[in-house]
């Protein structure tokens, strides 16, 4: 099975940041006191449930449920068909018929923590808000962490980066501190950072918004959106990093990277995206 070269990296990356998560979530007493939307998992069972998963469903699904090659990544953002217990511990333990996706053969009990592991990699940064002072992280969101110079929330703030108004409701806590903290595999769509020179010697900084073989359209560093036809382009210079920095672990101090975190998690204003 050929991996991306990034691979390997991601995956430490991950097993690192999850323990973060755990300690977070173990924090915040989740395990003990949840709403009924919260998703109620036992650590040990999803500890085991990982090993079981990187030991028998990798070779379809990827490692760390992140990569899917003949199945589905089981762990991205997308509608699942099986999100029920009971649907998930049918279709590890007996299979889907039709489809290339065989009985797993494992233990009733082995089943259950597989299960719980695919459960705890779904489960959203609203579904389990990260502990902290909420309103000291709002506070070092538009202060401190210059946040609101590129982002969004509720119709205040920038537009360089993604609104953030219901990023908790799609992302996992884990993505959100990885977002902070982690270079970038690579950059998402509509947020490529660009250099470009025209034919008539502007030069103009932006992030490419679109572009096909005839065309870009950037937004530019004073926020202004610049369609440009290729020919009149020079030189167009994409750039290997994001503007997202991802250094917040040193630039702020761990609680309020924490609090940071606690508020964040609890951006989950609904808007229907599917
Ligand atoms: C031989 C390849 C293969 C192996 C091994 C495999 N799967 Fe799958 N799996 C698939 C395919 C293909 C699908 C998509 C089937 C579909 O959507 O109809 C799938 C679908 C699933 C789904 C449903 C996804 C959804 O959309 O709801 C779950 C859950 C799942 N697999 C879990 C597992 C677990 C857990 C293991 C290991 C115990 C495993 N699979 C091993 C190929 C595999
Ligand atoms: C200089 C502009 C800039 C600043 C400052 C900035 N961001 Fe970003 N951010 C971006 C861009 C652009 C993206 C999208 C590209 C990417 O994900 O790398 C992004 C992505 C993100 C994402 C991922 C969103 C998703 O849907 O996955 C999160 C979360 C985030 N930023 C939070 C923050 C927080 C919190 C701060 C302040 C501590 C911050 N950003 C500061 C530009 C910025």
């Amino acid at each position: 099975m050929a991996l991306p070269p990034f691979y390997d990296k991601t995956n430490l990356m991950q097993t690192t940041s999850e323990k973060l998560f755990w300690a977070a979530l173990c924090g915040a007493g989740l395990l003990a006191a949840q709403g009924p939307r919260r998703v109620r998992l036992n650590e040990q069972d999803v500890a085991e449930g990982r090993l079981v998963y990187n030991r028998s469903c990798t070779v379809c699904h990827g490692l760390d449920g992140t990569v899917g090659d003949r199945g589905p990544a089981l762990a991205g953002a997308r509608r699942y068909l099986r999100r029920t217990e009971e649907d998930l511990l049918d279709a590890v333990r007996n299979g889907i018929p039709g489809a290339e996706m065989p009985p797993a053969g494992l233990s009733a009990a082995d089943a259950r923590k597989v299960v719980a592991y695919i459960r705890s990699l779904r489960a959203t940064a609203s579904d389990a808000p990260a502990p902290g002072d909420v309103t000291h992280g709002q506070e070092i969101f538009w202060g401190k962490g210059g946040c609101g110079g590129c982002h969004m929330i509720r119709g205040r703030g920038g537009i360089t980066g993604p609104d953030l108004s219901s990023v908790a409701a799609q992302r996992t806590l884990r993505a959100l501190r990885e977002a902070l903290t982690v270079p970038r595999p690579h950059i998402p769509r509509g947020y490529q950072p660009v250099d470009i020179v025209t034919t008539g010697g502007e030069i103009v900084a932006g992030i490419v918004k679109n572009e096909n073989n005839f065309s870009m359209q950037l937004l530019d560093s004073s926020g202004k959106l610049r369609l440009f036809t290729r020919d009149e382009l020079r030189q167009v210079t994409y750039k290997k990093d994001s503007l997202m920095p991802n250094d917040y672990d040193r630039q702020l101090i761990s609680s309020e990277l924490q609090d940071l975190l606690a508020f964040l998690s609890r951006q989950s204003a609904r808007k229907e995206r599917e």
